[in-house]
């Protein structure tokens, strides 16, 4: 019976096959032991020489790291074994002996581990991570579907900007111009207004120019929006959603978080409400803390951490300078100067993690923003279609997955949280 190490608590007592690499050797004279990596786990495999044939034991001297097997053996209680089991061997096929492997358990420099992204893959931090990733996005996944919402794919290749024309990535579309989507919105709203709640779920890009540890020039961002919402209900959405993810991921990556070292005491604390204050609020905050912030702009990276020190959860920050928000934002209707936007922050310094707000619904506001935004609007021409057909309140955000699982696995640098990173200076592997 094939299966794999995560399965083996099926089939204790029985005889078994699993595919697999190695991860290490070590030999005590007449046993020595294989652990084999198999991508759901570790396993430690005794080899005892008075138990299989000459060919078999002689193998420890051959094997090196990373070389391909396929083991078969029977499946021991071993408590004080990695997963609890081991496997006593019966017989090894050898697939291919590896080559010596560059990535070995002394400590290597980040450039390098990025060079070989493709082999650093099969670590176990990175492996954690990458799990994590894909438990968030089941979560997302399962969180809409269950709450009403229609999943809408955006397109890739687009005739507009959404977020600023800096950071757009153009390229040549047949005699014209087209740029990579930055973000699924402007097509999350029209979608709607079809389907009243829906998802979109895609990758984005950005041409950021600066190197940080939160930027990635192609990330992925999931994407509600909701027809007859305003930014309060928008901002419920969020609360409810992030918490159920972190709470999905607390329950179903344990092992993961384990490998990560991750205090999760302050995981479990992400519960609603979250505290919901305003940019002016922040602003105070940083003032308070003798931070030299110029009113009316965004916040860092720095100020960010300052304000999210002050609570235990995520915290949203709503009702910004219009100035530094996007041509689509609505403003406040008690106080023009401002748009009905908010960002989550996350907690212990991990940053912004959601970006949305209120849509403005009025043809003629949004054209004169438009127009004051300096963007072509010809291009936008079927997004204004959407307030002359039926226009109605509605808010949506987007979440940035990269920066929510580098949150929960308490990994400071952003590149870590995507199987292969794009940024300014990397485009390989
Ligand atoms: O705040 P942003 O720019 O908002 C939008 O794109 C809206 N159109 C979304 C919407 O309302 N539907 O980006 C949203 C989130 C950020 O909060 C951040 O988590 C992530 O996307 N993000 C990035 N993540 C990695 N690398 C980058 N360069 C990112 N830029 C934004
Ligand atoms: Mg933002």
């Amino acid at each position: 019976m094939t299966t794999t190490i995560q399965q083996l608590k099926d089939f204790e007592g029985q005889e078994v096959t699993i595919n697999g690499w190695v991860y290490n050797t070590r030999s005590i004279g007449k046993i020595w032991f294989l652990i084999l990596r198999d991508g759901t786990g570790l396993l430690q495999c005794v080899v005892v020489e008075a138990e299989t044939d000459d060919t078999i034991f002689k193998l420890e001297s051959e094997l090196t790291q990373e070389s391909s097997v396929t083991v078969t053996g029977t499946v021991r209680k071993e408590p004080r074994s990695v997963g609890g089991f081991e496997l006593g061997v019966k017989h090894i096929d050898v697939h291919q002996i590896a080559d010596e492997y560059p990535i070995s358990k002394k400590e290597h420099g980040t450039d390098f581990l990025m060079s070989n992204r493709h082999l650093w893959l099969r670590s176990k931090s990175q492996n954690a991570i990458l799990r994590v990733r894909h438990q968030v996005v089941k979560a997302t996944r399962d969180f809409f579907d269950d709450n009403g919402f229609t999943l809408m794919d955006s397109p890739i290749l687009t005739a507009n900007s959404v977020e600023g024309t800096s950071t757009l990535f153009e390229l040549d579309y047949f005699e014209r111009s087209a740029f990579l989507t930055q973000s699924g919105q402007l097509y999350g709203e029209a979608s709607a207004m079809a389907f009243g709640k829906i998802y979109v779920f895609g990758p984005t890009f950005r041409a950021e120019k600066s190197k940080t540890r939160r930027h990635l020039t192609e990330f992925w961002m999931i994407e509600p929006e909701m027809a007859y919402c305003d930014l309060n209900e928008n901002m419920e959405w969020a609360e409810k959603y992030v918490s159920y993810v972190v709470q999905w991921c607390l329950e179903h990556c344990q092992e993961e978080l384990n490998v990560l070292e991750r205090d999760t005491a302050s995981l479990k604390k992400v519960v609603p409400p979250f505290p919901r204050i305003t940019y002016d609020e922040a602003a105070e905050i940083l003032s308070k803390k003798g931070v030299d912030f110029n009113y009316g702009s965004d916040f860092g990276g720095k100020d960010e951490t300052i304000i999210s020190e002050q609570f235990d959860r995520p915290v949203m920050i709503h009702r910004w300078p219009a100035g530094i928000k996007a041509f689509y934002m609505k403003r406040d209707p008690e106080n023009e100067e401002l748009a009905l936007g908010v960002d989550m922050i996350a907690p212990e310094g991990f940053g912004e993690i959601i970006g949305g707000g209120q849509r403005e619904d009025d043809h003629d506001i949004l054209l004169k923003r438009i127009n004051e935004h300096g963007l072509p609007v010809e291009p936008l021409q079927w997004y204004l279609d959407l307030r002359k057909y039926g226009s109605v309140p509605h808010s949506g955000f987007g979440l940035g997955l990269e920066r929510t699982v580098g949150w929960i696995c308490g990994t400071k640098h952003i590149r870590e949280t995507i199987p292969y990173p794009r940024t300014i200076y990397r485009i390989e592997p």
